[in-house]
């Protein structure tokens, strides 16, 4: 049976200060961390057992967030000491992918469709890997493929400096076992690590075959503020649906267009204009949250506006006439004392920080 091994170690450091505290993969998008969507889709693929690769940084918040399984997956833990690469990763995982082809799947990957034509794909025409593309405008911070007429691919690079093609790998592949001896022999690249790239280059020049398939929908790197917005931005326009948890407490409320409030949720006093997530527990008074808002559990959003943002969970807003564009951390305590003047605020803020104006 065909195992799965998702990545999720690596440090997230173009996403701090948020990833100081919180590992890259548990980021949440529309409320759920990139890992669970990351779950979703293995599941979808009939795959039930799922290898974890962990750093020691971060593996326990990893483990427990995945404590729940409403998936029902079988998760095998495995520890990377250290980032030593991708195919470094495979290595780690070898014993438990045994000698069954395998579906890897970076952990901080967020792509809008379902991979399940893909290893359908695998399944079908037994090449000896599956690699999923996607057209990229700059594709110089990620391996890049050939591809001929023929959907077979034909080189692989990573990271080049002049991009062969306009077609970056997503952090989705499937093997063979033939790819195992080729990283065994595999040389640390210039950033030190073990690409799986290389490997796949290998497979190559050892006349196997690689097949490609490129994807339509979004793939949302979620490495920067900017990108992480974008792609609460996406998730929530294409995914979400309007869902009023019956334990909610609505007290002249205006709820418009798709909202979803969780339960325990408080709003009062307050318009909330859809695409936005309420998270758990969380208490909205005399507010306004605009479209494509995204707001943890326990939160409390008290005479403020808010819009285009990512709040994680225990945050609180207050006094805060337009905050826009924002992603705030855990417990982050954003609060205006009465008579300062109002203007935009567009922050960056990690976990516990604290600003008053
Ligand atoms: C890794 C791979 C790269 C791939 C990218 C996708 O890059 O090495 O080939 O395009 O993931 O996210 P890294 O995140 O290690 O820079």
């Amino acid at each position: 049976m065909m195992r799965a091994l998702v990545l999720a170690g690596g440090t997230g450091s173009r996403l701090r200060p948020l990833t100081y505290t919180l590992p890259k993969q548990l980021v949440p998008v529309a409320g759920k961390p990139i890992l669970h969507y990351v779950m979703d889709q293995i599941h979808a693929t009939g795959i039930r057992e799922v290898g974890v690769i962990l750093a020691p940084q971060t593996g326990a918040q990893i483990r427990s967030s995945l404590e729940d399984n409403p998936w029902g997956l079988s998760f095998t833990f495995l520890l990377q000491n250290e980032p030593l690469g991708l195919a470094h990763a495979v290595k780690v995982a070898r014993d438990f992918l045994e000698d069954q082809p395998f579906l890897m799947y970076l952990g901080d990957n967020l792509i809008g469709a379902s991979i399940v034509h893909f290893v359908e794909l695998f399944r079908k025409e037994q090449p000896e890997a599956v690699i999923l593309l996607k057209e990229v405008e700059d594709p110089r911070s990620f391996g890049v493929a050939v591809v001929n007429d023929a959907g077979e691919v034909t080189r692989l690079v990573e990271k080049p400096k002049n991009p062969p093609s306009s077609l970056a790998l997503v952090g989705v592949y499937l093997f063979s076992p033939a790819v195992h001896p080729i990283i065994e022999h595999l040389r640390p690249s210039w950033r030190g690590e073990l690409e799986i790239t290389d490997a796949i280059q290998g497979l190559l020049e050892r006349g196997h075959r690689v097949l490609a398939h490129t994807l339509d929908a979004w793939w949302l790197d979620t490495g920067k503020k900017d990108d992480l917005l974008e792609a609460n931005r996406v998730v929530l326009d294409d995914w979400l649906k309007r869902e009023i948890d019956e334990k909610a407490v609505l007290e002249e409320a205006r709820i418009v267009g798709r909202v979803r409030v969780e339960a325990g949720a408080v709003i009062r006093r307050s318009t909330v204009r859809g695409p936005v997530v309420v998270g758990k527990g969380s208490r909205i008074e005399d507010a306004f949250i605009g479209p494509y808002t995204s707001i943890g559990r326990d939160c409390v959003i008290r005479r403020a506006s808010v819009e285009h943002a990512v709040l994680l969970d225990g945050t609180v807003v207050e006094g805060v006439d337009r905050l826009e564009d924002s992603l705030l951390g855990h417990r982050v305590r954003l609060v205006r004392k009465d008579g300062q003047p109002h203007h935009a605020l567009r922050v960056n803020l990690g976990d516990d920080a604290e600003v008053v104006l």
